[in-house]
């Protein structure tokens, strides 16, 4: 049994210690709002915030996340109100929306970093997650409104 602290809420999980934050997250815990897509730390769809750190959960045990704070984008706001997320929805970001919530989180924590980044601090927090719709430039431009 291990305890977990996502979103601010406590969450008592019985599994296994290596299964991936990622299945706890959405098939125990109920948060679907991360994305399962690859499953080998190759894509970024699963990305939350550990100790506000942005992690691929696809390849973390919850051993690993014991005693942390979990973020996942349902607790970025209750009302779509971060200001990543409204900058996300006045520029019209997302096209399928599948990677959009690993975008927004790995986002988010650039952001909460360097308000002002740079294109190469943009380019190194957000390389490597994947967007099949290709709305790389929408993306950029959300960040740099912030
Ligand atoms: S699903 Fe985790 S990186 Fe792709
Ligand atoms: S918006 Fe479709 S994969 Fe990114």
């Amino acid at each position: 049994m291990f305890s977990l602290t996502v979103n601010g809420k406590s969450h008592q999980v019985d599994v296994e210690p290596e299964m991936p934050l990622l299945w706890v997250l959405r098939d125990i815990i109920g948060l679907t709002g991360t994305k399962y897509a690859c499953g080998i730390s190759q894509c970024g769809a699963c990305t939350v915030h550990v100790d506000g750190e942005a992690v691929r959960s696809c390849v973390m045990p919850v051993s690993a996340a014991v005693g942390k704070r979990i973020t996942t984008i349902e607790g970025l706001s209750t009302d779509s109100s971060h200001p990543v997320q409204r900058a996300w929805i006045e520029l019209d970001v997302p096209q399928c929306g599948y990677c959009q919530s690993g975008q927004i989180m790995a986002a988010a924590a650039l952001l909460a970093k360097t308000p002002k980044p740079t294109d190469a601090d943009i380019d190194r927090a957000m390389s490597g997650v994947l967007c099949r719709c290709g709305t790389y430039l929408r993306i950029r431009a959300a960040i740099k409104k912030w």
